[in-house]
């Protein structure tokens, strides 16, 4: 049986609490898609994780933890992240790298850089500059370079020719040209490393569906960042989205079971590109203050502001979202106020259609419902103990999302999540 995780809004939604509370019944996680661009903390006896490439179920002695094969990966930040895992005494036997997985090379994150710097100021996406595009693009151009190829007597040839082409592009723009010398060697070294882990995954999920086992889905980034149904171009390389679960895993959608959507009580948002409920304000910035709204792979300020439920009921439709997980209820009860966004004002009319068109998007106008705060709901257990004025906010979201809420996130630490 699979569960899957997966963001509902712009990224950032406090995935990983979920996913550590259910990975540890979990005998295999799984990352599907993106690289080095996600990253989510994970708190262990007072001790803080911060996961961008390894499933964070590697906390858990018996779980496997896969990086399948829609995954991009940077080599020398996941051996990084290994060796902080091992210096802290744990164990990285059970990590399983997809041979289909692609290299994230040196030309890759420079052309990322490059591309960033070629659009126009007011063009630019405000990528995370870890050659995420470039390294997708290169693997739907066919050039690209698995991890089954990177440990293989081609991988040198392969880098050649892509060393070559990339150079010349950087020459034509000034740009540093990379010594190829000085790549192979060090790419080499970390090649050996990695060797041991490379494995066909699609594989060893199939013996463990068969055995009945449970597995977890680790999704990353959001469904708004999906490159097909998010806010393009203002959007990641892959498809965060159920159907880059099912692709960048090799996990078939009848072994499906829960797909929780991680969404926060309100919203935010890395980089560029619309944002119908953005508040530039000081209550903007102070639920920045109040939710710690500082990026954890770019340490970037968040954009704030408030849930937009046109949005969410859009994306759990994409998702097809089973349940909803809804974090950060502590943080919006510290305010007085709350405001809900629950349609747009689109041409005069009320509408609850979500358009990722950004001359449509920048004419939608946020409705509201306004909600009492004030409430604290650190401690509590159990959905039917929370304050009125909490319960409230919480039912007008599934009301209008029509989907039930799952899991409620209620404060920083582990234990602070209540199951529905
Ligand atoms: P997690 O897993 C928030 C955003 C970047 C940028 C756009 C494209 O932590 O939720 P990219 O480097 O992917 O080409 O950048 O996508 N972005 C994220 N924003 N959370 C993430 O991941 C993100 N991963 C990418 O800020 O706007
Ligand atoms: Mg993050």
């Amino acid at each position: 049986m699979v569960d899957v995780v997966i963001g509902g809004f712009f990224g950032d939604e406090g995935k990983g609490k979920v996913i550590d509370y259910l990975s540890s019944k979990a005998k295999m996680t799984v990352r599907c898609t993106g690289g080095n661009n996600a990253g989510h903390s994970v708190k262990v006896d007072g001790k803080s994780y911060a996961f961008h490439l390894i499933p964070s179920g590697i906390l858990n002695a018996g779980t496997k933890a896969v990086i399948g094969n829609g995954v991009v990966i940077d080599p020398k930040v996941l051996l990084e992240e290994m060796k902080i895992l091992k210096k802290n005494n744990i164990s990285v036997d059970n990590l399983y790298i997809s041979s289909k997985a692609h290299l994230i090379m040196p030309y890759h994150k420079e052309m990322d850089e490059l591309q960033e710097y070629l659009r126009d100021a007011d063009k630019k996406i405000g990528t995370t500059k870890r050659g995420i595009g470039p390294a997708y693009s290169d693997k739907m151009e066919r050039c690209g370079i698995r991890m089954e190829m990177f440990i293989s007597k081609d991988f040198e040839e392969l880098a050649r020719i892509n060393i070559n082409k990339y150079n010349a592009i950087f020459k034509m723009y000034n740009y540093p040209e990379l010594n190829f010398d000085e790549v192979i060697l060090e790419y080499k070294k970390y090649a050996k490393k990695l060797k041991k882990y490379i494995c066909d995954t699609v594989d060893l999920i199939y013996k463990s569906l068969d055995k009945k086992e449970y597995i977890l889905c680790e999704g990353a980034q959001a469904a708004l960042l999906d490159i097909d149904h998010g806010t393009y171009p203002c959007v990641t390389s892959s498809n965060p989205t159920i159907g880059g679960i099912v692709t960048g895993s090799g996990i078939g959608i009848k072994n499906i079971n829960e797909i929780y959507m991680v969404i926060k009580t309100y919203s935010s948002r890395v980089g560029a590109g619309p944002f119908v409920t953005e508040l530039l304000n000081k209550t903007g910035d102070k639920i920045r203050e109040l939710g710690h709204e500082y990026g954890t792979t770019t340490k970037r300020p968040r954009r704030c502001g408030w849930l937009d439920l046109v949005a969410i009921k859009y994306t759990s439709r994409i998702n097809s979202a089973t349940g909803l997980v809804v974090n950060h209820l502590d943080t919006i009860g510290k305010l007085k106020e709350i405001k809900l966004c629950v349609a747009y004002k689109y041409q005069g009319k009320e509408t609850m259609k979500f358009d990722t068109n950004f001359a449509v998007m920048s004419k939608c106008k946020p409705v509201y419902e306004t909600f009492k705060g004030n409430f604290k709901v650190n401690g509590i257990t159990k959905r039917e103990d929370l304050p009125k004025e909490a319960k409230k906010y919480l039912d007008r979201i599934e009301e209008v999302t029509g989907v039930p809420i799952k899991f409620i996130g209620t404060g920083p630490d582990r234990e602070d999540i209540i199951k529905c």
